[in-house]
C-alpha cells in the first residue's frame, strides 16, 4: 500500500504563526508537526510516501525531509497550487498511487495508537475504504459519523447540530475507485473538494469499514489550543 501525507492548505487558523512558514513545519514539542504522521505511516509498514504541500514553502519540506532515508522510506513530493480542499490535494497523487490501495494521512494529525493492524486488515479487504473514529467533545469541528452496528450510515462535515460525537479522524484508506470519485466531486459551500464527500461515496456503496481509536488523537492545526495540547501530550508520551 502507498502512503500519502497532505500538507497543503493555508493554515489561516494559526496566523501569525503561519505567515512565514507552513503549519506542518511548526514545532510540536521536539519535532516538526509533519514528523508525527510520517512516523505513524512508517511504523505501520508504509514506506513509499508522497507528500503534498502548498506552493509557498514546498522547498522547505524538501530541505527538512529529503529522500526519506532518515526513516528508511522513499519520499515523493507534490505541490498543490491553491487550497482547494483535501480531496483536491489527494487528486494530485493518482500517478504516484499507480492503482495500488492508498493510505492518506492529514499532515496535522497526531496519533498515539499504532495503525499497523488496521493497515493489514485493509490490505485484505476486497474493496472499498476504511476510516478511524474517535469520540470528541467538540463535534462541530470535524467530519462526524453516524454508525449502526458495524456500519457507518452517514458522515456530515462540521455539522451545526451533530447527531453523534464520533469524529472521522484524518487517516483514510481507499481502493483505486477513489480517483474516479474525486473527478466527479463539486466544491462545497466553503469552496473546497471535501474528503467527506469521498467518504460518503463509499458509505453509500456499503464498502466503508471503520475502527475506533483507543489512544489519544490530536488535530494540531485546528487552533492554538489544539497545537498546545498536542505538544503537551507528545511531551508526556516522550517521557513515558
Ligand atoms: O482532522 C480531521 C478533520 O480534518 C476531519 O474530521 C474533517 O472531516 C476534515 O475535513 C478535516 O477538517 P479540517 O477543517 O481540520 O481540515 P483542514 O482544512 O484543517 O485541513 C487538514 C489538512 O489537510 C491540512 O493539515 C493540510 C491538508 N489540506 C487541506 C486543504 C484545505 C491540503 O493538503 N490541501 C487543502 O487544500
Amino acid at each position: 500500500m502507498k502512503g500519502i501525507i497532505l500538507a497543503g492548505g493555508t493554515g489561516s487558523r494559526l496566523d501569525p504563526l503561519t505567515r512565514v512558514t507552513n503549519k506542518h513545519l511548526l514545532p510540536v514539542y521536539d519535532k516538526p508537526m509533519i514528523y508525527y504522521p510520517i512516523q505513524t505511516l512508517v511504523e505501520a509498514g508504509v514506506t513509499e510516501i508522497m507528500i503534498v504541500s502548498g506552493k509557498d514553502h514546498a522547498g522547505d519540506f524538501l530541505t527538512l525531509l529529503r529522500s526519506g532515508s532518515d526513516w528508511g522510506a522513499q519520499f515523493s513530493y507534490g505541490v498543490q497550487e491553491g487550497a482547494g480542499g483535501i480531496a483536491e490535494a489527494l487528486g494530485l497523487c493518482q500517478d504516484f498511487a499507480d492503482n495500488d490501495k492508498i493510505i492518506v494521512m492529514l499532515g496535522d494529525n497526531i496519533l498515539e495508537d499504532s495503525i499497523k493492524a488496521a493497515v493489514k486488515d485493509f490490505e485484505k479487504q476486497a474493496k472499498g475504504a476504511k476510516i478511524f473514529l474517535k469520540t470528541v467533545n467538540n463535534p462541530q469541528s470535524f467530519g462526524i459519523a453516524q454508525v449502526a452496528g458495524q456500519s457507518i450510515t452517514s458522515i456530515e462535515e462540521k455539522p451545526k447540530q451533530p447527531k453523534t460525537n464520533l469524529a472521522v479522524i484524518g487517516v483514510y484508506m481507499y481502493d483505486n475507485q477513489v480517483w474516479q470519485v474525486i473527478k466527479k466531486l463539486k466544491p462545497s459551500g466553503r469552496g473546497e473538494l471535501e474528503i467527506t464527500d469521498v467518504n460518503n461515496f463509499y458509505v453509500k456503496q456499503g464498502t466503508m469499514t471503520f475502527e475506533k481509536l483507543e489512544g489519544w488523537w490530536g488535530d494540531g492545526g485546528e487552533s492554538f489550543d489544539s497545537l498546545l495540547e498536542a505538544a503537551n501530550l507528545v511531551s508526556k508520551m516522550a517521557k513515558g
